[in-house]
C-alpha cells in the first residue's frame, strides 16, 4: 500500500494508460483524481477504479490545455481530499499530417493539449503540492525516433522531456520530484486509431505492443517512495524496441 493516504491527480485519467495508472495506484491505496475532457470516459471510468480498491474516486471534467480549466481541478481536488501528493500529466493528442499540409492551428493545438497542458499542472503543483510530491510526465518514444506525419507531437514529447528536466531542478528546493516516461507502442484506443498503422507506415511485431498496465507500473513507481533517489530521468517503457538492431 506505497499510496495510502495519498492523493494523485491524473489527466487523461478516462482512457488507456491514465485509467491503468489510477487502478494501479487506487489497488496501492491512493484516493485518485481523474482529470479528463471526455465526460462519457470519466462515467466509463469510475467504477473501474472504485473495483480496482481506490478508497475513493473524484472525477473532473478538464481540459489540460486551459489553465482556469486546470486550475479549477487542483482547486477540487484540494476542496474535496485536503491533500495533494502526486500528479500524473498523461493527457495527450496525435495529429497525423504532412508537415506542409500543417497549420499553425495544428501545432497550436497539440502544443496546448501535449506541452502546455503539462505546464499548466506543473505550476499548480509547485504552488499547492507539499515537500514529498511527485510528478510524472508521460512522453513518448517518439520525443527520440519518430515516423513520417506526426511532427507536431513529436516535437511537443520532446519538449515534454527537456521541461521535466527544468522542473526537476527548481523542483528540488520544493521537495518535489519530476521524471517524465517514455512509452513504446502500448495497447490503448490511441495506439489503433493512429493512421501511420493502420497504413502500415509504421510497422508493428506484435512483441514490440505493451499493456497500459506495464506503463502504470512504471509511473507507480516513479511516484513512489522506492524512486525517493530518482529525479529528472526520463525512463524507456518500449520493451526494448528502440535497442534493437
Ligand atoms: N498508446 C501508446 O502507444 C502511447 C505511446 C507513447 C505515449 N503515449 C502517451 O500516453 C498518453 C495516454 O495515451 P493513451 O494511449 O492512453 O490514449 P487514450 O486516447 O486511450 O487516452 C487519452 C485520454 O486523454 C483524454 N484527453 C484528450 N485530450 C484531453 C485534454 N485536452 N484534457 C484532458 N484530457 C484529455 C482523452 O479524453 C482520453 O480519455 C498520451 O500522452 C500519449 O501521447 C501513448
Amino acid at each position: 500500500m506505497r499510496f495510502k493516504d495519498q492523493v494523485v491527480i491524473i489527466t487523461g485519467g478516462g482512457s488507456g494508460i491514465g485509467l491503468a495508472t489510477a487502478c494501479r495506484l487506487g489497488a496501492e491505496g491512493a484516493q485518485v483524481v481523474l482529470a479528463d475532457l471526455s465526460a462519457d470516459n470519466l462515467a466509463k471510468a469510475e467504477p473501474q477504479v472504485r473495483q480496482a480498491g481506490a478508497p475513493d474516486v473524484l472525477c473532473q471534467v478538464c481540459d489540460v490545455g486551459q489553465e482556469a480549466s486546470v486550475e479549477a481541478c487542483a482547486a477540487a481536488a484540494l476542496q474535496r481530499f485536503g491533500r495533494w501528493d502526486g500528479l500524473v500529466n498523461n493527457a495527450g493528442l496525435m495529429l497525423f499530417k504532412p508537415l506542409e499540409a500543417q497549420t499553425e492551428e495544428d501545432w497550436l493545438r497539440i502544443l496546448r493539449v501535449d506541452l502546455l497542458g503539462a505546464f499548466f499542472f506543473l505550476k499548480q503543483a509547485f504552488l499547492k503540492m507539499p515537500p514529498g510530491g511527485a510528478v510524472v510526465n508521460v512522453s513518448s518514444i517518439h520525443a527520440l525516433e519518430t515516423t513520417p506525419r506526426v511532427a507536431p507531437y513529436a516535437a511537443a514529447k520532446a519538449a515534454l522531456v527537456s521541461l521535466t528536466r527544468s522542473a526537476s531542478m527548481e523542483g528540488k528546493a520544493k521537495g518535489l520530484r519530476v521524471n517524465a516516461i517514455l512509452p513504446g507502442a502500448i495497447d490503448t484506443p490511441m495506439l489503433w486509431e493512429n493512421p501511420n498503422i493502420k497504413a502500415g507506415i509504421e510497422t508493428l511485431n506484435a512483441n514490440d505492443v505493451g499493456k497500459p498496465q506495464d506503463v502504470a507500473a512504471t509511473i507507480a513507481y516513479l511516484l513512489s517512495l522506492d524512486a525517493a533517489f530518482v529525479d529528472g530521468a526520463a525512463v524507456l517503457v518500449d520493451g526494448g524496441r528502440l535497442s534493437k538492431l
